[in-house]
């Protein structure tokens, strides 16, 4: 009787042990709840900068400066209100990616997409724009700061593929030069956006084949703008007005003309010519 009586107990504790594990457990949630706003916090660790709105009609200027069609998807790296993002969407029927540190401005920027009837092209993300993954953008929008853009710019570059464009209000990207600056007037002052497209990587050294003949291209590249050597049978000629729009890549050496497009190996559907004469193909494959 007495053995039967301690086996119901040790299977079915007493209330007051009952409640102490209650609590236990209770006390490891919080912990489990504080460690992950720890974790949070060391990913997250607060704003970049605070919010400050594009004025509407700046906003769709600089989806305009970036072309933006139905084809695009749209990132607004530090995304506000949602307002670029559901611009995108509503004016350009692009797909659109908000992606926002403030979790009460991503909760407004999903109210607003619902009540403007986009919401099943729009996603807004509670993330860290530093951590984003940008693979999937053709056109990225920013309002941040000059120190922001910096620490911003290798990721956009290494990120974002060739022949993506990037439009940023009112500050610049350092030393990478525009390809275009516009200024636009807003409710109360005049707004500068600045528009760029991201530059294939052909810097390298390259054999050329054109009409039979082979050559070495070694060419230099800062940006959007390139330098270098074209050397045929022995001739060096400097490479001059060398710039990549995107994957399409232009130079000029030695009074010709050359035009293609870079891919990472090779550079293909390419023209050189010289004055009026027509153009020949040439073509180029990566040594380095
Ligand atoms: C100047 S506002 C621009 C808002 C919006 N893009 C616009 O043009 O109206 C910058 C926004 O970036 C957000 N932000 C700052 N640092 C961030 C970060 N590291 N990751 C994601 N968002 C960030 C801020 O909370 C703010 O909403």
């Amino acid at each position: 009787m007495k053995a039967s009586r301690r086996s119901t107990a040790e299977a079915s504790p007493p209330l007051a042990s009952r409640a102490r594990r209650h609590r236990l457990a209770l006390v490891l949630a919080a912990l489990v709840v504080l460690a992950g706003c720890a974790d949070f916090r060391a990913r997250y660790p607060g704003p970049d900068i605070l919010f400050v709105a594009t004025p509407e009609q700046v906003g769709v200027e600089m989806l305009r400066l970036a072309s933006v069609t139905a084809q695009d998807t749209v990132f607004d790296l530090g995304s506000g209100d949602g307002r670029l993002v559901i611009a995108a969407a509503r004016e350009f029927g692009a797909r659109a990616v908000g992606v926002e540190i403030d979790a009460p401005l991503v909760q407004t920027s999903r109210e607003h997409a619902q009540t403007s009837g986009v919401a099943d092209r729009v996603t807004f993300l509670w993330q860290d724009l530093f951590v984003t993954d940008l693979s999937s953008a053709t056109v990225v929008a920013i309002y941040l700061r000059d120190d922001v853009n910096l620490k911003l710019r290798p990721k956009l570059l290494s990120e974002l593929r060739p022949g993506s464009r990037l439009v940023s209000h009112d500050f610049a990207m350092g030393d990478w030069e525009p390809d275009r600056v516009q200024r636009v007037q807003g409710p109360t002052r005049l707004h500068t956006l600045y528009f760029w497209v991201i530059p294939a990587h052909a810097e390298g050294v390259w054999q050329v084949q054109q009409g039979g003949r082979e050559a070495r291209l070694t060419l230099n590249q800062r940006y959007q703008t390139l330098t270098g050597t074209l050397s045929t049978d022995g001739q060096e000629q400097a490479v001059t007005e060398g710039r990549m729009a995107g994957d399409r890549i232009t130079f000029n050496a030695g009074g010709r003309t050359f035009t293609g497009r870079v891919s990472v190996e090779a550079i293909e559907d390419g023209t050189v010519g010289v004055g009026s004469a027509p153009p020949a193909p040439w073509s180029a494959r990566r040594v380095r």
